[in-house]
């Protein structure tokens, strides 16, 4: 009697079984490899069958698994973005197979009736406060910025940038000499620090300010091999919270970094599973902490605290 309750139980289980589509950006940063496992193992825990695509950083292979998932008729997709515009056609096919789909962690500039919902981050806030924490941190002494942006015309490199100028408005004496993209990559963050230490007089640069923290770490490198200390000649502040970045903090060659949760798939099939249970209709952003650490938060112990955490 038992086990053939059990496997009854199974079964049953088995065909509410839901089956997600997740069409993840590539593998740009240690903080999206994070994401990454972390939603394979919500999906996991939560009995969802999840079929995953690596668009390569390429929106064009994006928009092909998200109509392959269409067609495959899945319960639900998820879309990490890797641009904000050009995504109304396949959100519009989406929405007339009558599937939902929840955004994570980058915004698109479509309509809000054409996905269910988007899990992310205010992203104009962590910018501020990037450059909040430097205007505390130069006070009223001359400060030439160099900015490594995200990808071209992403969410988190528009919102980011807007929220650092918001931070430092009002203080002449910082400026952002150098701005340019670095891909969110750690290779390009080198190169790109790279030619903006030629560029600049030596010795001009106060301070990096970096989109994320892989490209910060690439960065640093480059600060390195040029013969000076960065954390101190060069002050440097990003944004993720991975590991590594923790690492530099701790060893003084990284300052501040402002935390982006990887967990975006933890509250996406939060609202997913209510909506199939119910129809319940999530609110249009459902938004996840940031949080600025510095050196003085023991960046040791938080290193080992994440480095198992998915990273
Ligand atoms: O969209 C979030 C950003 O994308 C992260 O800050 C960055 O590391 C990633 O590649």
């Amino acid at each position: 009697g038992a086990s053939l309750l059990a496997t009854a139980c199974l079964m049953s289980s088995a065909a509410l079984a839901q089956t997600v589509g997740f069409s993840q950006i590539g593998s740009e940063s240690g903080w999206r490899a994070a994401e990454t496992t972390l939603t394979r193992m919500e999906a996991e825990e939560r009995g969802i069958d999840l079929k995953f695509a690596d668009a390569q950083q390429k929106q064009e292979n994006q928009i092909r698994a998200v109509r392959s998932f269409i067609a495959q008729g899945v319960d639900a997709i998820l879309l990490a973005p890797v641009v904000a515009t050009g995504w109304d056609d396949v959100l519009e096919e989406a929405k007339e197979a009558e599937i939902p789909v929840v955004l994570l962690d980058r915004m698109v500039d479509s309509s809000k009736d054409l996905y269910l919902t988007a899990v992310g981050s205010d992203l104009v806030h962590e910018g501020r406060v990037a450059g909040e924490w430097l205007v505390g941190e130069v006070g009223d002494a001359d400060c030439n910025v160099v900015e490594l942006q995200g990808t071209t015309g992403s969410s988190p490199a528009i919102d980011r940038k807007k929220g650092f100028e918001e931070g430092i408005a009002g203080h002449d004496n910082i400026k952002i000499v150098r701005s340019q993209t670095g891909d969110f990559t750690r290779a390009k963050g080198k190169e790109v620090m790279e030619s903006f230490l030629k560029a600049e007089a030596p010795g001009s640069i106060c301070a990096l300010y970096a989109h994320n923290d892989d490209m910060a770490v690439g960065a640093i490198q480059a600060i390195k091999e040029a013969g000076l200390k960065p954390g101190e000649d060069i002050k440097v502040v990003s944004i993720d919270a991975v590991p590594d970045i923790f690492q530099a903090m701790a060893a003084g060659e990284a300052n501040a970094t402002v935390e982006l949760t990887p967990n975006m798939a933890g509250p996406a099939f939060d609202a997913l599973a209510a909506f199939w249970n119910d129809g319940t209709v999530p609110p249009d952003f459902i938004q996840t902490e940031s949080k600025l650490y510095t050196q003085a938060d023991d960046p040791q112990a938080i290193y080992e605290q994440k480095k198992d955490l998915g990273y």
